[in-house]
């Protein structure tokens, strides 16, 4: 694994001239438009990269993007790989790996979930301050390689704090009324039942969707801080459970990304 990490960096170094990102951004379904704000200096496409997955979701173009946001190298996952396309968990965080290998100081991500938390409506946007972990597997299970963290990792603060209490604060500023809260992560790709969406509810959980545990489960593994932030794209809260389609998930998470972007932007800004 880590000579295959270190093929990767080796590679992508190559390509983008050493380009030093102290971000790493993983987008969501449907929230790629962080882009169009981003100084653009490399462009990589995943198939292009040595030992890197291939996306294969609609929504997920599949790029490697540095560039500055905000005036601060970043590098940009625009598309993601899921557990429920068939990858393990080791390739679904592989990519994060290799950013701490590029020297990124944080990780930010974004996802689009379905909101249980009855005080949320569709485009809302919640930021992440805590997990459930439902998948049937984890990231970390195998031999612990050392080299990138301990055996059993802390997990007590798995959402930056003062990230979370800054983005509140650029939030109120822009006007923007946000969510905080616990995501649920399941490997779909179902989306819930209704009983399901009430257990969610019952166990704890304001927002549950496909994605962002593992990665952040690797993140934390090598002491990496992490921030997310859940698009709400369907209510799962019952009496108000509709049918969703994943293009119904797109089209509300386009609505809500202004905001997400926004509260990127700013947090990045403000890196050291
Ligand atoms: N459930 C799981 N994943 C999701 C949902 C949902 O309701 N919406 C978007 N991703």
């Amino acid at each position: 694994m880590l000579a295959k990490i270190e093929e990767t960096v080796a590679y992508i170094n190559a390509q983008t001239d050493g380009f030093k990102p102290i971000a790493g951004i993983i987008l969501g379904t449907g929230l790629g438009g962080l882009v169009k704000e981003i100084d653009i200096k490399f462009t990589l496409s995943y198939e292009s990269i040595p030992h890197f997955p291939v996306s294969t979701v609609e929504g997920h173009s599949g790029k490697l993007i540095f560039g500055y946001l905000n005036e601060k190298p970043v590098v940009v996952m625009q598309g993601r790989f899921h557990f429920y396309e068939g990858y393990s968990m080791q390739m679904v965080v592989y990519p994060v790996r290799v950013m701490k290998f590029l020297g990124i100081k944080t990780l930010f991500l974004s996802n689009a979930s379905g909101g249980v938390n009855p005080a949320h409506e569709i485009g809302d946007v919640m930021i992440l301050n805590d997990h459930i972990n439902l998948n049937p597997d984890n990231p970390l299970i195998g031999k612990n390689i050392a080299e990138l963290g301990p055996r059993f990792p802390d997990m007590s603060e798995p959402y930056d704090r003062k990230l979370i209490a800054r983005a509140k604060e650029i939030s109120t500023n822009l006007g923007y009324k946000v969510h905080e809260g616990v995501y649920v992560s399941v490997s779909g790709p179902c989306f819930e039942t209704p009983a399901e969406y009430k257990y969610m509810r019952n166990i704890g959980g304001d927002a549950v969707g496909m994605s962002t545990v593992p990665e952040v489960i690797a993140a934390r593994h090598m002491s990496i801080p992490c921030f997310a932030v859940s698009v709400i794209t369907d209510i799962g809260v019952e009496g108000r459970i509709v049918e969703v389609t994943h293009e119904d998930v797109i089209a509300a998470a386009s609505k809500a990304e202004v905001k997400m972007t926004a509260i990127f932007k700013a947090l990045v800004g403000e890196m050291a």
